[in-house]
């Protein structure tokens, strides 16, 4: 008997919780699912052919481009431009909003991160694929700023794709988080990890602790008291998988301010907002120790931000830390 459930199925089925839903939500997963599918075709490949190493150029934040980051970020505005259903895009890697002519009266509009933690490519460690769907704001026509730096909490959808010891795709629409792991042998995603749950309590933390003495009173705090409690240390340094680790076993994923980089490091849009999304939806916190991330205001595509996310104990406990130090400053 077959068993199998494929994510292009699953989200047709998923479909009628939407009573309104015109499917064109749906075709815009299926078709960032099959972009996914070549990255991840061309990411294990990444040895044999010549895609490794870096482009010879920066992005937008002064960071070193991949040849992978520009392959993928091809790939998936290639995939959308043919969907018919994303009016336009935003990505890590560009400087500004790439309007979409074809499809200008479509009502989404979609912001990635081609390829997160693209400095593991060339030694062979999980990398991923991080994305956010937004229903436009502006009218028709082509699209605007305002659709695309609008609060976490207005996202439709949001996932990632972890191209890791297997390849696994997790969304959430908003009802629950679900994973599909991706089958070689037939070239598609399948359900494996129905309706993910993240531990209420967590062992792990993960942060690049070598920045320890950057770090602000109330993380470091935070870290210590990790360290007391015998929590285990884990740190890949790609968010996508970092963050996986966390929804499935349970504890914290941080990315804190630093006196170098007093905004943390990740970026809002393409990163904290539709990770957030995902572990809330999971039963999971996100907040940059003060806020909710998915509450905090856009102003800049490129916009960066503290982050600490996941099982709601342990960011609870984050919060009520940074808390106590800001009532001790007033
Ligand atoms: P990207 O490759 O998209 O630029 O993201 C890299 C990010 C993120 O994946 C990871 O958590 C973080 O950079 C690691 O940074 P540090 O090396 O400063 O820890
Ligand atoms: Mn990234
Ligand atoms: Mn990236």
């Amino acid at each position: 008997m077959r068993s199998i459930i494929t994510l292009d199925e699953f989200i047709i089925q998923k479909q009628k919780d939407f009573p309104f839903a015109t499917g064109e939500l749906s075709g815009l997963l299926r078709d960032i699912g099959l972009a996914c599918k070549i990255i991840s075709r061309e990411v294990n490949k990444a040895g044999l052919a010549d895609i490794s190493g870096q482009a010879g150029i920066e992005n937008s934040s002064g960071e070193e481009v991949q040849k992978l980051d520009v392959m993928a970020d091809n790939l998936l505005i290639s995939c959308l431009q043919n969907s018919g259903e994303c009016c336009g895009i935003a990505s890590e890697e560009n400087t500004t909003f790439v309007p979409i002519k074809k499809s200008e009266n479509a009502k989404y509009v979609v912001l990635f991160d081609p390829l997160d933690g693209s400095s593991n490519i060339d030694v062979n460690i999980s990398i991923g694929t991080i994305f956010a769907i937004y229903r436009r704001v502006s009218d028709d026509g082509e699209c605007q700023l305002e659709d695309f730096l609008q609060d976490g909490v207005e996202q439709v959808a949001s996932g990632y794709v972890v191209y890791g010891s297997s390849t696994m795709l997790v969304y959430t629409t908003g009802k629950g988080v679900n994973g599909f792991t991706l089958d070689p042998s037939i070239g598609e995603f399948c359900l494996s990890h129905p309706d993910i749950r993240i531990p209420k309590e967590g062992k792990i933390y993960a942060i690049n602790q070598s920045a320890y003495h950057k770090f602000d009173t109330g993380t470091k705090q935070f870290i210590d008291e990790c360290m007391e409690n015998g929590c285990n240390f884990r740190y890949v340094g790609s968010m996508v998988a970092d963050v996986h680790r966390t929804l499935i076993r349970g504890g914290i994923f941080i990315y804190p301010s630093t006196t170098s980089s007093p905004n943390g490091k990740l970026r809002l849009l393409y990163e904290c907002n539709p990770l957030s999304f995902i572990v809330e939806q999971a039963g999971g916190h996100s907040t940059n120790g003060r806020e909710r991330i998915m509450e905090l205001e856009a102003t800049e595509l490129h916009q960066r931000t503290p982050i600490y996310m996941g099982s709601p104990d342990m960011v609870k406990r984050v919060e009520e830390i940074c808390g106590e130090m800001m009532k001790e400053r007033s």
